[in-house]
């Protein structure tokens, strides 16, 4: 074993304990009531990366701040890998439903217990493990490397793209190594090789001054709960296809041979069925499971409100309702062009006698590898050395907008190397990261930095 593999396993503990006090930090970006928490996570972060080697920066932003840490001891000759990871964590609601707290760290049948444990502070974590086992007792790294870690992710990294504009030069380097994404199968290392983007809206409906008897009024106001269930139930058709006029024009067709590797994956639709816990599946005809999560576009709705929603009855004609509504998005669709879809179409079926606003919260382009080139060959014998076996190449149906920023800005490729199992609960009550995933994702970072610099 090399000395860093050896180092892993020695301080595997540490590593551990490490995690968790980062875990313990409730870095709830999206909270303002949390803003104190997050800027301790990332002064946490930056005290470790300091211990280990670094030279650190707490950049701040109008929000969250990003840490900005470099070693580049390796010398100009040798390659430099920016690594991105995100130390904010999503809100940790419905409490009631953790098995423990969230913000209490808690190992249990091997996995460890906790908001962030995966996403993503458990994965971002096993870079800065991978790297105080370079740089422990007088070691160096093969590589130069520069690590950001944002606050921001989860609420759509409103701050970042400004971010990397303004330190392009700092940030130049000859590959981005994510780890923010998982595994197709327990023991199936995975390269993920497609993202979907983001167009996220809410939408407000307006009607009478205030809330009405639904007696008195009913009949003749029209109801704006009513008229947003038409606006909502109008964006499919019966194939489950998107509605709105012209959504497909930029949607590329994947070639037979990329609909064949996605056919070839071990993947057991009952078994996901049974994951997710619903009596059967549906989504875009004519298409497989794996095709309508990776390489299809969709529409959701991500929250509704309207009306009387406690116990028993109220017969009230609300005031207004309200939904938040995102698609899904594939290459070569933009963000903005599907706001802009998304506008004409709802105007032009809202009725009268309600008023419609709609409000743009995220966008993010999707993106598709660039599968040539010596990093992905790397990144193979990477995790081949660890595993013992040869990745996969899977999409991934969520979304990392800074994925295409970066390769659009720094003109260096992406390479998503994550390890998350499938049913960890990211974004979801009782998240968890495998105790052995992240000892076999910090063992294939390790070896990736050796085989970066080969
Ligand atoms: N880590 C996720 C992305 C992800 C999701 C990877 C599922 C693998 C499986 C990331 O933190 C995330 O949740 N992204 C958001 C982006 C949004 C807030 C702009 C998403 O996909 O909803
Ligand atoms: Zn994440």
């Amino acid at each position: 074993m090399s000395a860093p593999q050896t180092f892993i396993d020695r301080e595997l503990p540490r590593f551990q304990g490490e995690l968790f006090e980062l875990l313990r930090i409730p870095s709830v970006s999206a909270r303002s009531e949390h803003d104190s928490d997050t800027r301790q996570a990332a002064e946490w972060l930056a005290r470790r990366l300091r211990s280990i080697g670094f030279e650190v920066e707490i950049v701040e932003t109008p929000r969250h701040p990003v840490v900005l840490a470099e070693w580049r001891g390796a010398g100009s000759g040798a390659p430099t890998v920016l690594i991105y990871g995100h130390y904010d964590v999503q809100p940790p609601e419905p409490l009631d439903l953790w098995t423990t707290p969230p913000f209490e760290p808690t190992m249990r049948d091997g996995r460890i217990f906790a908001r962030g444990a995966v996403d993503d502070k458990g994965q971002l974590y096993m870079h800065v493990a991978a790297l105080d086992a370079y740089l422990a007792e007088g070691g160096k790294l093969p590589i130069n490397v520069v690590l950001i870690a944002e606050g921001e992710e989860e609420i759509g990294s409103p701050n970042l793209v400004p971010f990397v504009e303004r330190f392009r030069d700092r940030l130049a380097c000859d590959v981005v190594l994510i780890s923010d994404t998982g595994m197709f199968a327990p023991g199936l290392p995975t390269i993920v090789n497609a993202l979907r983007g983001l167009a996220y809206f809410e939408v407000q409906v307006e009607g009478p001054g205030g809330d009405l008897h639904s007696g008195t009024y009913g009949g003749a106001v029209v109801n704006p709960a009513m008229a947003l269930a038409r606006i909502l139930a109008s964006l499919h058709d019966e194939n489950r296809r998107i509605a709105l006029p012209g959504f497909y024009d930029d949607v590329h067709e994947w070639s037979p041979a990329d609909r064949a590797a996605i056919k070839q994956l071990p993947f057991d639709e009952r078994e996901f069925q049974h994951q997710v816990g619903v009596p059967a599946l549906d989504g875009e005809a004519g298409f497989s499971t794996l095709e309508r999560l990776w390489i299809r576009p969709t529409c959701e709705v991500n929250g509704l409100l309207s009306g009387y929603t406690g116990q028993g009855a109220k017969t009230v004609l609300p005031a207004r309702a309200m939904a938040k509504v995102s698609f899904r998005l594939v290459p070569d669709q933009d963000p903005v062009r599907v706001a802009r879809l998304f506008r004409e179409h709802v105007a032009s079926v809202t009725p009268a006698g309600v008023k419609v606003t709609i409000e743009e919260l995220h966008g993010g382009r999707p993106w598709r590898a660039s599968t040539e080139g010596r990093h992905y060959q790397a990144a193979v014998r990477a995790l081949e050395r660890t595993f013992g076996r040869p990745p996969v190449f899977t999409g991934e149906g969520g979304s990392i907008p800074i994925v295409g920023d970066f390769e659009r800005i720094l003109g260096a490729p992406v390479l998503l190397v994550g390890f998350a199992l499938p049913g960890c609960n990211m974004h979801a009550p009782n998240e968890w990261f495998a105790l052995e995933s992240f000892e076999m994702g910090t063992r294939t970072i390790a070896n990736l930095f050796d085989e970066l610099a080969g």
